[in-house]
């Protein structure tokens, strides 16, 4: 137990390093947290036109999620701390400790924590956030949706992860209260303007 206290400490402190941030000023790109939908995301840093590092945002991100918990399941470390690791991460990404507590949404640092229930659990949660981003054009709506069925697929295939789960996808739907207003109110932006997208 004391290694699992550690684990969780590390866990919230990886994720408190905001990628998109950091990435940003790589790239010389505005800072995310005040322009687009201010959220520090690989959403958002598409938004302002950096492909690549929406890239490295993504990678890093999920990576925040995966190495704490996979870390930790090879050291042993029982499902239920398993669980309450992987939301350490994902409360750090969210609320950084090194970046005032103004923090993302959770959403690739929770795919991230996911990926070691199994290759068949992140190819479900990634199939289920395509799908709707491509039918509807809407990266928030694709986290809310994913975020939803999450639980159901992990009852599914590791059902003692299922509490954990569920209390993860509840932070992240909470998350998204602003978009989920100007999704209900038409004033969701989409990742892509279709008539752009033609050309
Ligand atoms: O990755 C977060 C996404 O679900 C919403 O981001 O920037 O559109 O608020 P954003």
């Amino acid at each position: 137990t004391p290694l699992a206290i550690i684990m969780i400490m590390l866990a919230y402190l990886g994720g408190s390093v905001s990628s998109a941030v950091l990435v940003c000023r790589l790239y010389g790109l505005p800072d995310p947290r005040e322009h687009g939908s201010h959220n520090p995301g690989t959403t958002n840093v598409l938004r302002l036109g950096g492909r690549l590092a929406a890239v490295w945002v993504l990678l890093a991100d999920m990576l925040k999620g995966t190495v704490p918990v996979y870390l930790s399941w090879y050291l042993g470390i029982s499902p239920f701390f398993l669980g309450l690791i992987g939301i350490a991460a994902c409360l750090g990404h969210m609320y950084p400790i090194f970046f005032h507590f103004r923090g993302g949404k959770g959403v690739a640092t929770a795919l991230g924590a996911l990926m070691p229930i199994g290759l068949d659990m992140g190819a479900m949660m990634l199939g289920t956030w395509l799908i709707v981003l491509f039918a509807s054009g809407y990266s928030s709506l694709a986290a809310l949706i994913a975020a939803l069925l999450a639980p159901l697929y992990t009852y599914w295939l590791k059902p003692e992860f299922t509490l954990p789960v569920a209390m993860l996808c509840a932070l992240i739907i909470y998350r998204h209260h602003e978009n989920i207003q100007r999704l209900l109110s038409g004033q969701e932006k989409r990742i892509w303007n279709r008539k752009k997208q033609r050309r």
